[in-house]
């Protein structure tokens, strides 16, 4: 089996992580148990272009046992958990190509060594490998039943192939299932981030002045976690209705230019480029820390951060202090990479849980209905993100009420007036 991780010796600590998930990840325990009853993958190639970590590794353990050959490569440099990637290399026979710090070629020539296999079914946290496979790898496009997309930012961009006509197979956007987005990014980046913070710099949040820039599900989280540990929070939004949310929410809202006065923390939940840019680079604080929670390390202009710098050094694990030409120093938290997975370890596996049972059977899904499925982007189908929902009620042991008959009735008529 051919495999690129750092250690294999590493495979012992890995597979104690990827067992100390699975304990909470009840949702997805439940589709192994299924998966390998029925093997409803049996001998289908699955390509997975994914955060390597415990949790990712319990969902490629899945899809093996549903039949599924899987092979895993990293979706971005610098999140891969060493250990984990190791254990699933020797533990569970399941070949991966990621190496957490890896350079730009090589992670690439990982994304290559993916598509070396040959995937029917190609998994996305960000859209790298479809994009390499629509770009570099055309021929093998006709061996391709369909794909899924797990974050915001990677439904953009295949939203943008099949509206400029490119796409060459349907794609489920994960992401935008309720039972992923609403927890995934809301209170999974919210606890995440301020994780990773947390353990790249130690700071104390509480009577910090947290800036967010950014209000969608991600920047929420965010700016509610900082808020509850104390942290006086302002959120930068360009859309004038979530900007109002944020503000009715209890935020402070104002442009990056004046948050830069007051801020000590900054921390970007955009998707979009430069988002800490020359407005809060030029004004902030002495000491200001930056971070940055979207998918690509494009949200802080770190070549404006080079240039407007006297020296670069490094400081602590995934600190790094840029001495400015005019003598203020700004920290820089995992080189401006989602702090989350680069500083920490993403998030918990119990909100994983639902992400990555939406994954499991919406790649089950595409395969059952791939010839009915046209080359666009589509929504999980809404039983199956329902059914996530109970699930996941049952595993924490929550009931609710029905509506009675007469409810429902009354739901659905129109008659009824005061
Ligand atoms: N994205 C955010 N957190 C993650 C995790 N723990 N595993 C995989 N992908 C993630």
């Amino acid at each position: 089996m051919d495999y690129d991780v750092r250690d294999t010796g590493l495979a012992g600590e890995g597979k104690n992580k990827i067992e100390w998930s699975e304990k909470d990840m009840p949702v997805l325990r439940d589709i192994r148990a299924d998966f390998a009853i029925k093997k409803p993958l049996k001998g289908v190639n699955i390509g997975a272009c994914l955060h390597v970590t415990s949790e990712t590794a319990n969902l490629m353990i899945t899809l093996k046992e549903g039949g599924a050959n899987v092979a895993l490569c990293a979706s971005n440099p610098l999140s891969t958990q060493d250990d984990a990637a190791a254990s699933l290399v020797k533990d569970y026979g399941i070949p991966v190509f990621a190496i957490k710090g890896e350079d730009n070629d090589t992670y690439y020539s990982h994304i290559h060594s993916v598509l070396d296999t040959g995937p029917q079914i190609t998994m996305d946290d960000g859209a790298d490998l479809i994009s390499t496979i629509h770009s570099k790898r055309k021929d093998l496009l006709k061996n391709v039943f369909g794909g899924t997309e797990e974050t915001t930012t990677g439904v953009i961009r295949l939203k943008s192939m099949a509206d400029k006509k490119v796409l060459y197979y349907p794609i489920i956007a994960v992401n935008d299932a309720k039972t992923k987005h609403f927890f995934d990014n809301r209170y999974g980046t919210g606890q995440s981030t301020i994780d990773g913070i947390l353990r790249a710099t130690n700071i104390l949040m509480a009577g910090k002045k947290f800036v967010v820039a950014g209000y969608g599900w991600c920047g929420r989280g965010v700016a509610m976690r900082a808020k509850g540990m104390g942290s006086s929070v302002i959120v930068l939004e360009v859309d004038p209705l979530k900007a109002l949310e944020a503000k009715l929410d209890g935020f402070d809202v104002m442009t990056g230019k004046k948050a830069a006065e007051y801020g000590e923390i900054f921390v970007s939940a955009t998707g979009d480029k430069n988002v800490i840019g020359p407005d809060i680079i030029d004004n902030c604080r002495d000491m200001s820390i930056v971070a940055n929670a979207g998918h690509f390390d494009a949200e802080i202009d770190l070549r404006y951060l080079r240039e407007n710098s006297k020296s670069i050094r490094k400081v602590r694990p995934f600190v790094e202090e840029y001495l400015l030409n005019d003598g203020r120093r700004i920290y820089v938290l995992a080189n401006g990479r989602l702090v989350n997975l680069g500083a920490a370890e993403g998030h918990p596996a119990s909100v994983m849980d639902m992400s990555f049972a939406n994954q499991a059977l919406s790649v089950k899904y595409i395969y059952q209905n791939s010839r009915e499925l046209g080359k666009k982007v589509y929504n999980v189908p809404k039983d199956i993100d329902e059914s996530i929902a109970v699930l996941k009620l049952k595993s924490m042991g929550v009931e609710i009420d029905k509506l009675t008959e007469e409810q429902e009735e009354y739901l659905g008529s129109w008659e009824m007036g005061t």
